[in-house]
């Protein structure tokens, strides 16, 4: 491998981390807001399109109990390496286009860039399949990439009475989206990055959106 080949690896992982960093900051800031208002230990939490299940993983540590939290996704590969991962967490094989199992009642449902690859209408229809199995007074917490395909949703749901917005922010306006970042990241402190987030022109490139079920 050349060094130059190793070096944009790093650069990457030092990115993937910085936009971890700010993603983790951002979704510990919504779940205060509910903890607020509601004992997270008494929660049943649904990461939907859960990949390779890093989240779940995040909220088993978070909440008393690893039965509070599944995971579903229609790759069987994903299902099986987060089993592997933390068999104490519940993951099922699943198409989000298709209905959810009547039974399975859920009070916070994440989708973390598991939206935008789908059409309009079909990000609708994973919506009301979900919604389905909500309970009332839940969440979903929906973090995506700020495009055009999201925005109508984003739009729609901040619109509509049947939800509360609770949380909403947009985030990573410089990441990987100008050069300098993807260089300095790793390189200079967090901090600086974030300063730079703060005063560079462009547009963000993630959002997170968490709105309540009324
Ligand atoms: C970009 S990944 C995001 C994974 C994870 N949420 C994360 O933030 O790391 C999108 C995930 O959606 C899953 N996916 C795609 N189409 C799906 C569908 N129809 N039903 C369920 N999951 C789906 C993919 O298998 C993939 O794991």
């Amino acid at each position: 491998m050349s060094s130059r080949k190793q070096l944009s690896d790093l650069d990457f992982r030092h990115v993937s981390l910085y936009s971890e960093t700010l993603i983790n900051e951002q979704l510990y800031n919504a779940y205060s807001l509910i903890a607020k208002d509601r004992n997270l230990d008494e929660l049943v939490f649904l990461d939907a399109g859960c990949g390779r299940g890093q989240l779940t993983r995040e909220l088993a540590d978070l909440v008393s109990r690893p039965e509070q939290v599944l995971g579903c996704d229609i790759d069987r590969d994903c299902i099986e390496f987060s089993r592997k991962m933390n068999p104490a967490i519940q993951y099922f094989q699943h198409d989000l286009l298709q209905p959810l199992p009547e039974q399975q009642k859920f009070d916070v449902i994440f989708l973390t860039t598991a939206l935008a690859q789908f059409s309009h209408q079909d990000q609708q229809q994973v919506l009301n399949n979900l919604e389905a199995c909500l309970n009332p007074g839940g969440y979903f917490f929906i973090l995506d990439v700020n495009s055009d395909r999201t925005g109508a949703m984003f739009s729609q749901l901040k619109q509509t009475k049947e939800y509360a917005v609770i949380y909403n922010r947009k985030l990573a306006r410089s990441l990987l989206g100008i050069k300098p970042a993807v260089m300095l990241a790793g390189r200079v402190p967090f901090l600086f990055l974030r300063l730079m987030e703060a005063i560079v022109p462009g547009r963000n490139m993630l959002q997170l959106l968490v709105v309540q079920k009324t």
